[in-house]
């Protein structure tokens, strides 16, 4: 999360470490997830600023992410939240990243998006053309990333054993 924070993708501020009760403490993030915004826009209508606004923001922070060698192993709408005040997307729950400069690793992390996208918000339209259509403008490697993700498609997220 410190990582990520470097590169410019606001996560929760870590206040404390405890090494006898191995507990991290953060910062609450007062806002929504991004599931529960995008559940309501389905339920009441889609706020086109506000969708484009939030699927801008997503796109150009797993950019600023891949670009700087982070992977976040986890992207799903439960895992970002709108902070209250400013809007600002704040992403959570790195459990699962790791640092990799592979477009393979990379797309397979845009893949787990675009399905938890397409089984949880389809009411919502085709939100990761968005997402893309930002990280396309904001990632300097995304031409083989995105390629990648072309194959990744084809075949589901997990490594063909064939060959
Ligand atoms: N810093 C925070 N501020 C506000 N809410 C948070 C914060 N961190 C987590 N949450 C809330 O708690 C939920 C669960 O947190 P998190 O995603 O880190 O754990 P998890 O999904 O249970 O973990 P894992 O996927 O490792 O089992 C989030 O979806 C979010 O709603
Ligand atoms: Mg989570």
């Amino acid at each position: 999360m410190t990582k990520a924070r470097k590169l410019g993708v606001p996560t929760p501020v870590l206040l404390s470490v405890d090494p006898v009760l191995h507990s991290l403490t953060f910062e609450y993030v007062e806002g929504p997830m991004v599931k529960e915004t995008f559940l309501e826009f389905g339920s009441n209508g889609i706020v086109e600023e506000r969708l484009q606004d939030i699927a801008t923001q997503i796109g150009n922070s797993i950019a600023k992410l891949h670009d700087g060698g982070l992977v976040h192993g986890d992207l799903t709408t439960s895992n970002m939240l709108i902070r209250k005040d400013t809007n600002q997307l704040v992403l959570i729950d790195f459990g699962l990243s790791f640092t990799s400069a592979l477009p393979e690793d990379k797309a397979v992390d845009l893949y787990v998006l675009e399905r938890a996208l397409v089984s949880m918000h389809s009411s919502c339209g085709n939100v990761m053309e968005r997402v893309l259509a930002a990280y396309r403008k904001s990632s300097k490697q995304w031409c083989s990333t995105l390629n990648k993700l072309a194959q990744v498609r084809q075949r589901g997220r997990k490594r063909s054993m064939v060959g």
